[in-house]
């Protein structure tokens, strides 16, 4: 083996044989000056944090403790949809909806591509572990990456480091995730503040449980223990072992009588899943506490109840629109410090600012491009895709059981999207499989937080288009048959949320924010069976007064015109759910066929 002159390669802290075949492997295909064994210490984050701003990749921030603001390529800003494959040995298994590439093909281009990529930089080696490491069967990874600004990251976003080096042992199973910037230095040449390659893949191996990234960067395109693991590889696990891997935060809600239920809700990227997740109840006595805000790990539990748990450590949230007003416990959490912040504006006493932060913009910035700016601007200080990463146990308002390995059982599901039209501010599903077929056929205006058009209205089904790593009439499939195999009286039920219905002159039905917990009150009256509801051809609606609207000041019209179900809108939808639909062949769920029959004689 050439790789034993890569220093960092011997005397490696782990006897873990496979773990370390694949790095000396990886070593010698990539040729890093040197190999790092991430320890996830105080005095590692406190190094590799001075390398950063010394690279000019961060600025310290004056204003907040231990903080830090990147400023990326302006090309390398979201994740790239249009890259991302799930590479099954068979291209039906990726289905219609993920790019798909033959595996041994996929890996040829990327192996020319990795062939001396970490030229003149550190590979890090990142052992991690995703959900606690106390539990039964600890879900471990482990990333090597030449991006020092993804091993801070990734300390933030999960539990990294020697406990889960340890934890892995000689031979425990993890998840091999491979990044590269793409960017190699050239003896003497000089490195720019963020390096990231024109070509870019991020590519899931889902046979072989196994992640390959490559050119950016960016969030989920590169932190491989979010969306590719946790998600894409997730689900498939989930699939084989009959659990669910799901886009979805986690919510605690205890009512003034004081009865504790637990919310799990999938909404697409960027349509307030951290705000809903850190809600403030303006209703009295109700009170939300948070579990998580991105992604949850559903299983069964031995009472036949559904538990959900958070497999995260951080947050990665949307930076514009969280402010003091809309989200003051994200504010709360990220005021600690101990953060880092990509694409937002810097102030000119060293804090950070955003679009939606506070009513009044400060008066001169300097906007994520580097330029100055002041509120007569043509652009936004920070890019619409612009985040905060941040340790959950930050938030004042984290439920003390959120890292308990067993979950949370799940009273509830809320799906929801972006629409201007249609879709009711709530609808209960009539069962399980109306419910899929609500997650099946969710609809949602396109956000900044992938690369493409924004606003257009396309089906997110279960808002994991991005993230489902196989056939999705497979996913549908595998929702339906875990309502079979469950106790009905124990499952959770199925509501259909939309926060983001317009009036005729293009302004918003309903408050949202703080407001969305007399949404939250009628799904758990419902729950109880003291709220009542209009039965609808799309499922039951609030009547007006099950809503308790009381001191929001919305005439009767504006409540009826948020709760409408108007038969014209919805025959719209189906030609429309009838061509998704017809994309999954013989994979989809043929009572998926049978739910859209219903819907169709319903408004017949
Ligand atoms: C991302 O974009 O990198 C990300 C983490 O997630 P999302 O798109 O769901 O906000
Ligand atoms: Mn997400
Ligand atoms: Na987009």
């Amino acid at each position: 083996m050439t790789s034993v002159a890569t220093p960092g390669l011997e005397n490696a802290p782990t006897t873990h044989s496979r773990l370390l075949a694949w790095v000396a492997e990886m070593a010698e295909l990539t040729t890093p000056d040197r190999v790092v064994w991430v320890d996830g210490s105080d005095e590692e984050w406190t190094r590799l944090t001075e390398q950063l701003v010394a690279a000019g990749t961060f600025t310290r921030l004056a204003a907040k403790p231990n903080s830090f603001l990147a400023q990326s390529d302006p090309s390398d800003v979201a994740r790239v949809e249009d890259r991302t494959y799930i590479c099954s040995v068979d291209e039906a298994d990726a289905g219609p909806t993920n790019n798909w590439m033959d595996p041994a093909e996929m890996k040829s281009v990327m192996t020319e591509l990795y062939r001396g990529c970490m030229r003149g930089r550190t590979m890090y080696v990142i052992p991690f572990c995703m959900g606690p490491i106390d539990a039964e069967s600890p879900m471990f990874g482990v990333e090597l990456t030449d991006s020092e600004y993804v091993v801070v990251s990734m300390r933030v976003m999960a539990r990294i480091g020697t406990a889960a080096l340890q934890a892995l042992g000689e031979d425990r199973p993890f998840v091999p995730a491979m990044h590269s910037l793409g960017a190699p230095l050239e003896p003497g040449q000089a490195d720019v503040a963020w390096p990231c390659s024109t070509t870019k893949y991020i590519v899931q191996f889902p046979e072989e449980r196994m992640i390959w990234s490559y050119g950016s960067g960016y969030g989920g395109n590169a932190l491989l223990g979010k969306k590719c693991y946790s998600l894409r590889i997730a689900s498939v696990m989930a699939r084989d072992e009959g659990w669910l891997a799901e886009h979805m935060l986690i919510l605690k809600l205890t009512s003034p009588e004081k009865k504790v239920h637990y919310i799990a809700a999938a909404f697409p990227s960027a349509c307030g899943k951290t705000n809903l997740a850190m809600l403030e109840p303006t209703i009295p006595g109700w009170e939300v506490e948070t579990l998580g805000d991105d992604i949850a790990w559903m299983r069964f539990g031995e009472d036949g109840r559904l538990y959900a748990l958070n497999p995260e450590f951080g947050l990665f949230g949307v930076a514009p629109g969280t402010g003091w007003d809309t989200n003051p416990n994200a504010m709360r959490t990220i005021d600690q410090g101990n953060s880092v912040f990509t694409n937002v504006a810097l102030t000119d006493d060293g804090d950070v600012w955003w679009e939606g932060m506070t009513e009044e913009p400060p008066a001169h910035l300097t906007d994520w491009k580097g330029r100055d700016w002041t509120p007569d601007s043509d652009e936004p200080s920070s890019h619409p895709n612009s985040r905060f990463c941040t340790p959950i146990t930050q938030c004042p308002i984290l439920a003390p059981e959120w890292d308990d390995p067993k979950g949370v059982p799940i009273s509830a599901i809320l799906f929801g999207g972006r629409r201007k039209t249609t879709i009711p501010l709530v609808t209960q599903a009539r069962d399980w499989n109306h419910g899929v077929f609500m997650g099946a056929t969710l609809s949602s205006e396109t956000t900044a937080a992938a690369t493409g058009a924004v606003g257009v209205i396309r089906r997110d089904p279960f808002a994991m288009l991005p993230f489902i790593g196989y056939n999705a009439g497979d996913y549908f499939n595998h929702w339906v048959e875990t309502g079979k195999s469950a106790d009905a009286t124990k499952l959770p039920a199925i509501f259909y949320v939309n926060w983001f219905r317009r009036d005729a002159d293009g302004g918003f039905l309903w408050p949202g924010f703080g407001e969305n917990s007399r949404v939250l009150k009628w799904v758990v009256e419902r729950l109880e069976g003291t709220a009542s509801a209009v039965e609808t051809p799309v499922g039951h609606v609030p009547t007006p007064a099950s809503l308790d609207v009381e001191g929001l000041g919305m005439t009767d019209e504006q409540v009826e015109a948020a709760l409408a179900v108007r038969p014209e809108e919805w025959r719209e939808e189906i030609p429309q759910i009838t061509e998704w639909f017809d994309k999954f062949g013989d994979k989809l769920p043929t009572t998926m066929w049978d739910e859209l029959e219903i819907l169709k004689s319903r408004l017949a």
